[in-house]
Parts: C-alpha cells; sequence; structure tokens
C-alpha cells in the first residue's frame, strides 16, 4: 500500500488539493480533520464548552460514549458520529475551534488513532491533517508539508465560507485562523510541524492546479524509486 500523508495548517488549500490529487491518483482521500470535528460536534451538542476549567475530563468522559466512522460514498467522504452523517454540520465555524481545543487532548488524539491507521492499511490513501507524517504514518512514502502566508490563507477560506452563505468578515477569519494555528502548533500532544523527510509546498504563488500537478508530481516520482 501506498501511503501519501499532507500535512499543514488551516486554509493551507489541504483539503482541495488532497482531494483533487487522490482523484488523479486514484487514491483514497481521509481528511482527519474531520474526525477531530466530529468529536467536537458530540461535546458541543452535550453542551461541554471549551472554556470549561475541566473541559479535558468531560471530553475524555464523553469519549465512550462516541463512534465515529468515515464511509467513502461515491468517492467522497462521509463522517457518521453514532450513526448520523454530520459531514455538513461539522464544517461549521463555530465546530473549527472546539475542533481544535478537543485535538489538545491526547486521550482524543488516542482514540482516532487506530481508525486513521486502518484506513492506510487497507488503502492507497493520501491523507491530511496535522501529525499524519509525524505521528499517524511515519512509514509514508510520501510526506508533504503544504503551506502559504496567512493573508493568502485567510482570503482563501474567507471566500470558501461567503460562497457556503457563511456570514463572516476577512478580519474575523484571519483572526481565527491565527488563533487555531497557535493552538495547533504549540500544543504538547502531536503538534503541527513539518515531519522529518517531508517536501514544503509553498503554494502562495501557485494556482489550484499547479498546486495538484506538484503534488501529483511528487507522488509519482516517488512511485517510481
Ligand atoms: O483540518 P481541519 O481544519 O478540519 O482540522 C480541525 C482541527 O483538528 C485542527 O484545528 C486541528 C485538529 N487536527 C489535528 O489535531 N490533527 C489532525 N491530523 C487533523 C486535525
Amino acid at each position: 500500500m501506498i501511503s501519501v500523508a499532507m500535512d499543514g495548517p488551516v486554509g493551507a488549500g489541504k483539503s482541495s488539493v488532497a482531494r483533487e490529487s487522490a482523484k488523479k491518483l486514484g487514491f483514497i482521500y481521509v481528511d482527519t480533520g474531520a474526525l477531530y470535528r466530529g468529536v467536537a460536534l458530540y461535546t458541543v451538542r452535550k453542551g461541554v464548552s471549551d472554556s470549561d476549567e475541566s473541559f479535558a475530563e468531560k471530553v475524555e468522559a464523553l469519549l465512550d460514549e462516541i463512534t465515529v466512522e468515515i464511509k467513502i460514498e461515491n468517492g467522497e467522504q462521509h463522517i457518521f458520529l453514532c450513526g448520523e452523517d454530520v459531514s455538513e454540520e461539522i464544517r461549521l465555524p463555530k465546530i473549527s475551534m472546539v475542533a481544535s481545543s478537543v485535538s489538545q487532548i491526547p486521550a482524543v488524539r488516542a482514540f482516532l488513532l487506530e481508525l486513521q491507521r486502518d484506513i492506510a492499511k487497507k488503502n492507497n490513501v493520501l491523507m491530511d491533517g496535522r501529525d499524519i507524517g509525524t505521528v499517524v504514518l511515519p512509514e509514508a512514502q510520501v510526506k508533504i508539508f503544504i503551506t502559504a502566508a496567512p493573508e493568502i490563507r485567510a482570503k482563501r477560506r474567507f471566500e470558501e465560507l461567503v460562497n457556503k452563505g457563511v456570514e463572516t468578515t476577512l478580519e474575523q477569519v484571519l483572526g481565527d485562523l491565527n488563533r487555531r494555528d497557535y493552538q495547533d502548533s504549540h500544543r504538547a500532544a502531536a503538534p503541527l510541524k513539518m515531519a522529518e523527510g517531508a517536501v514544503l509546498l509553498d503554494t502562495s504563488d501557485l494556482t489550484f492546479e499547479q498546486s495538484v500537478e506538484s503534488v501529483v508530481g511528487l507522488v509519482k516520482k516517488a512511485m517510481q524509486l
């Protein structure tokens, strides 16, 4: 099996570039952020707030009740939370920051680890997240750290949200993005960082198509070795 690990900060184009590159390669695309978002949605529904003092303990106590599954339907990933398809709901901006908060809890990371590894055992995957090259799939044949300047990432994310009909401002999106990047890269458990052996792909000056071409090119090159 071939595994491609793609990590990077918020709005680097990870999911769109990864999805299209996986399609071109005939690999399964796995968006691991969706798993953390699933856990976050559950905690929000249970009324647990990430500003609670005992947030980590409360979330840990909920893990026994939670089942998160990934299913691929018509080539698209769907996330099921306790049997319910929550693929749309987990994308709401209010879930993003909570996802970042639950992802700091080691028990949550451990809870989701085997699920991610299992998929890679059975399929050729292009998996994106924050710790794929460092923790989840350290043996991945290709590791890519995808990034772009914060203002560019905020602009892309802003346009994506506006297209979905979400009301927000560029300043709000940039602020959220910086807060989440800081939290994701400064946590103790599996922080966002470039994996050893990863290729840095800065998409600031690349079009979407050029970014996809770069990823596909890197994977094809590695497969020929
Ligand atoms: O990729 P995303 O924005 O959907 O991810 C949501 C949050 O989940 C992100 O802020 C950090 C966390 N995450 C993580 O800790 N490890 C991963 N492999 C993927 C996401």
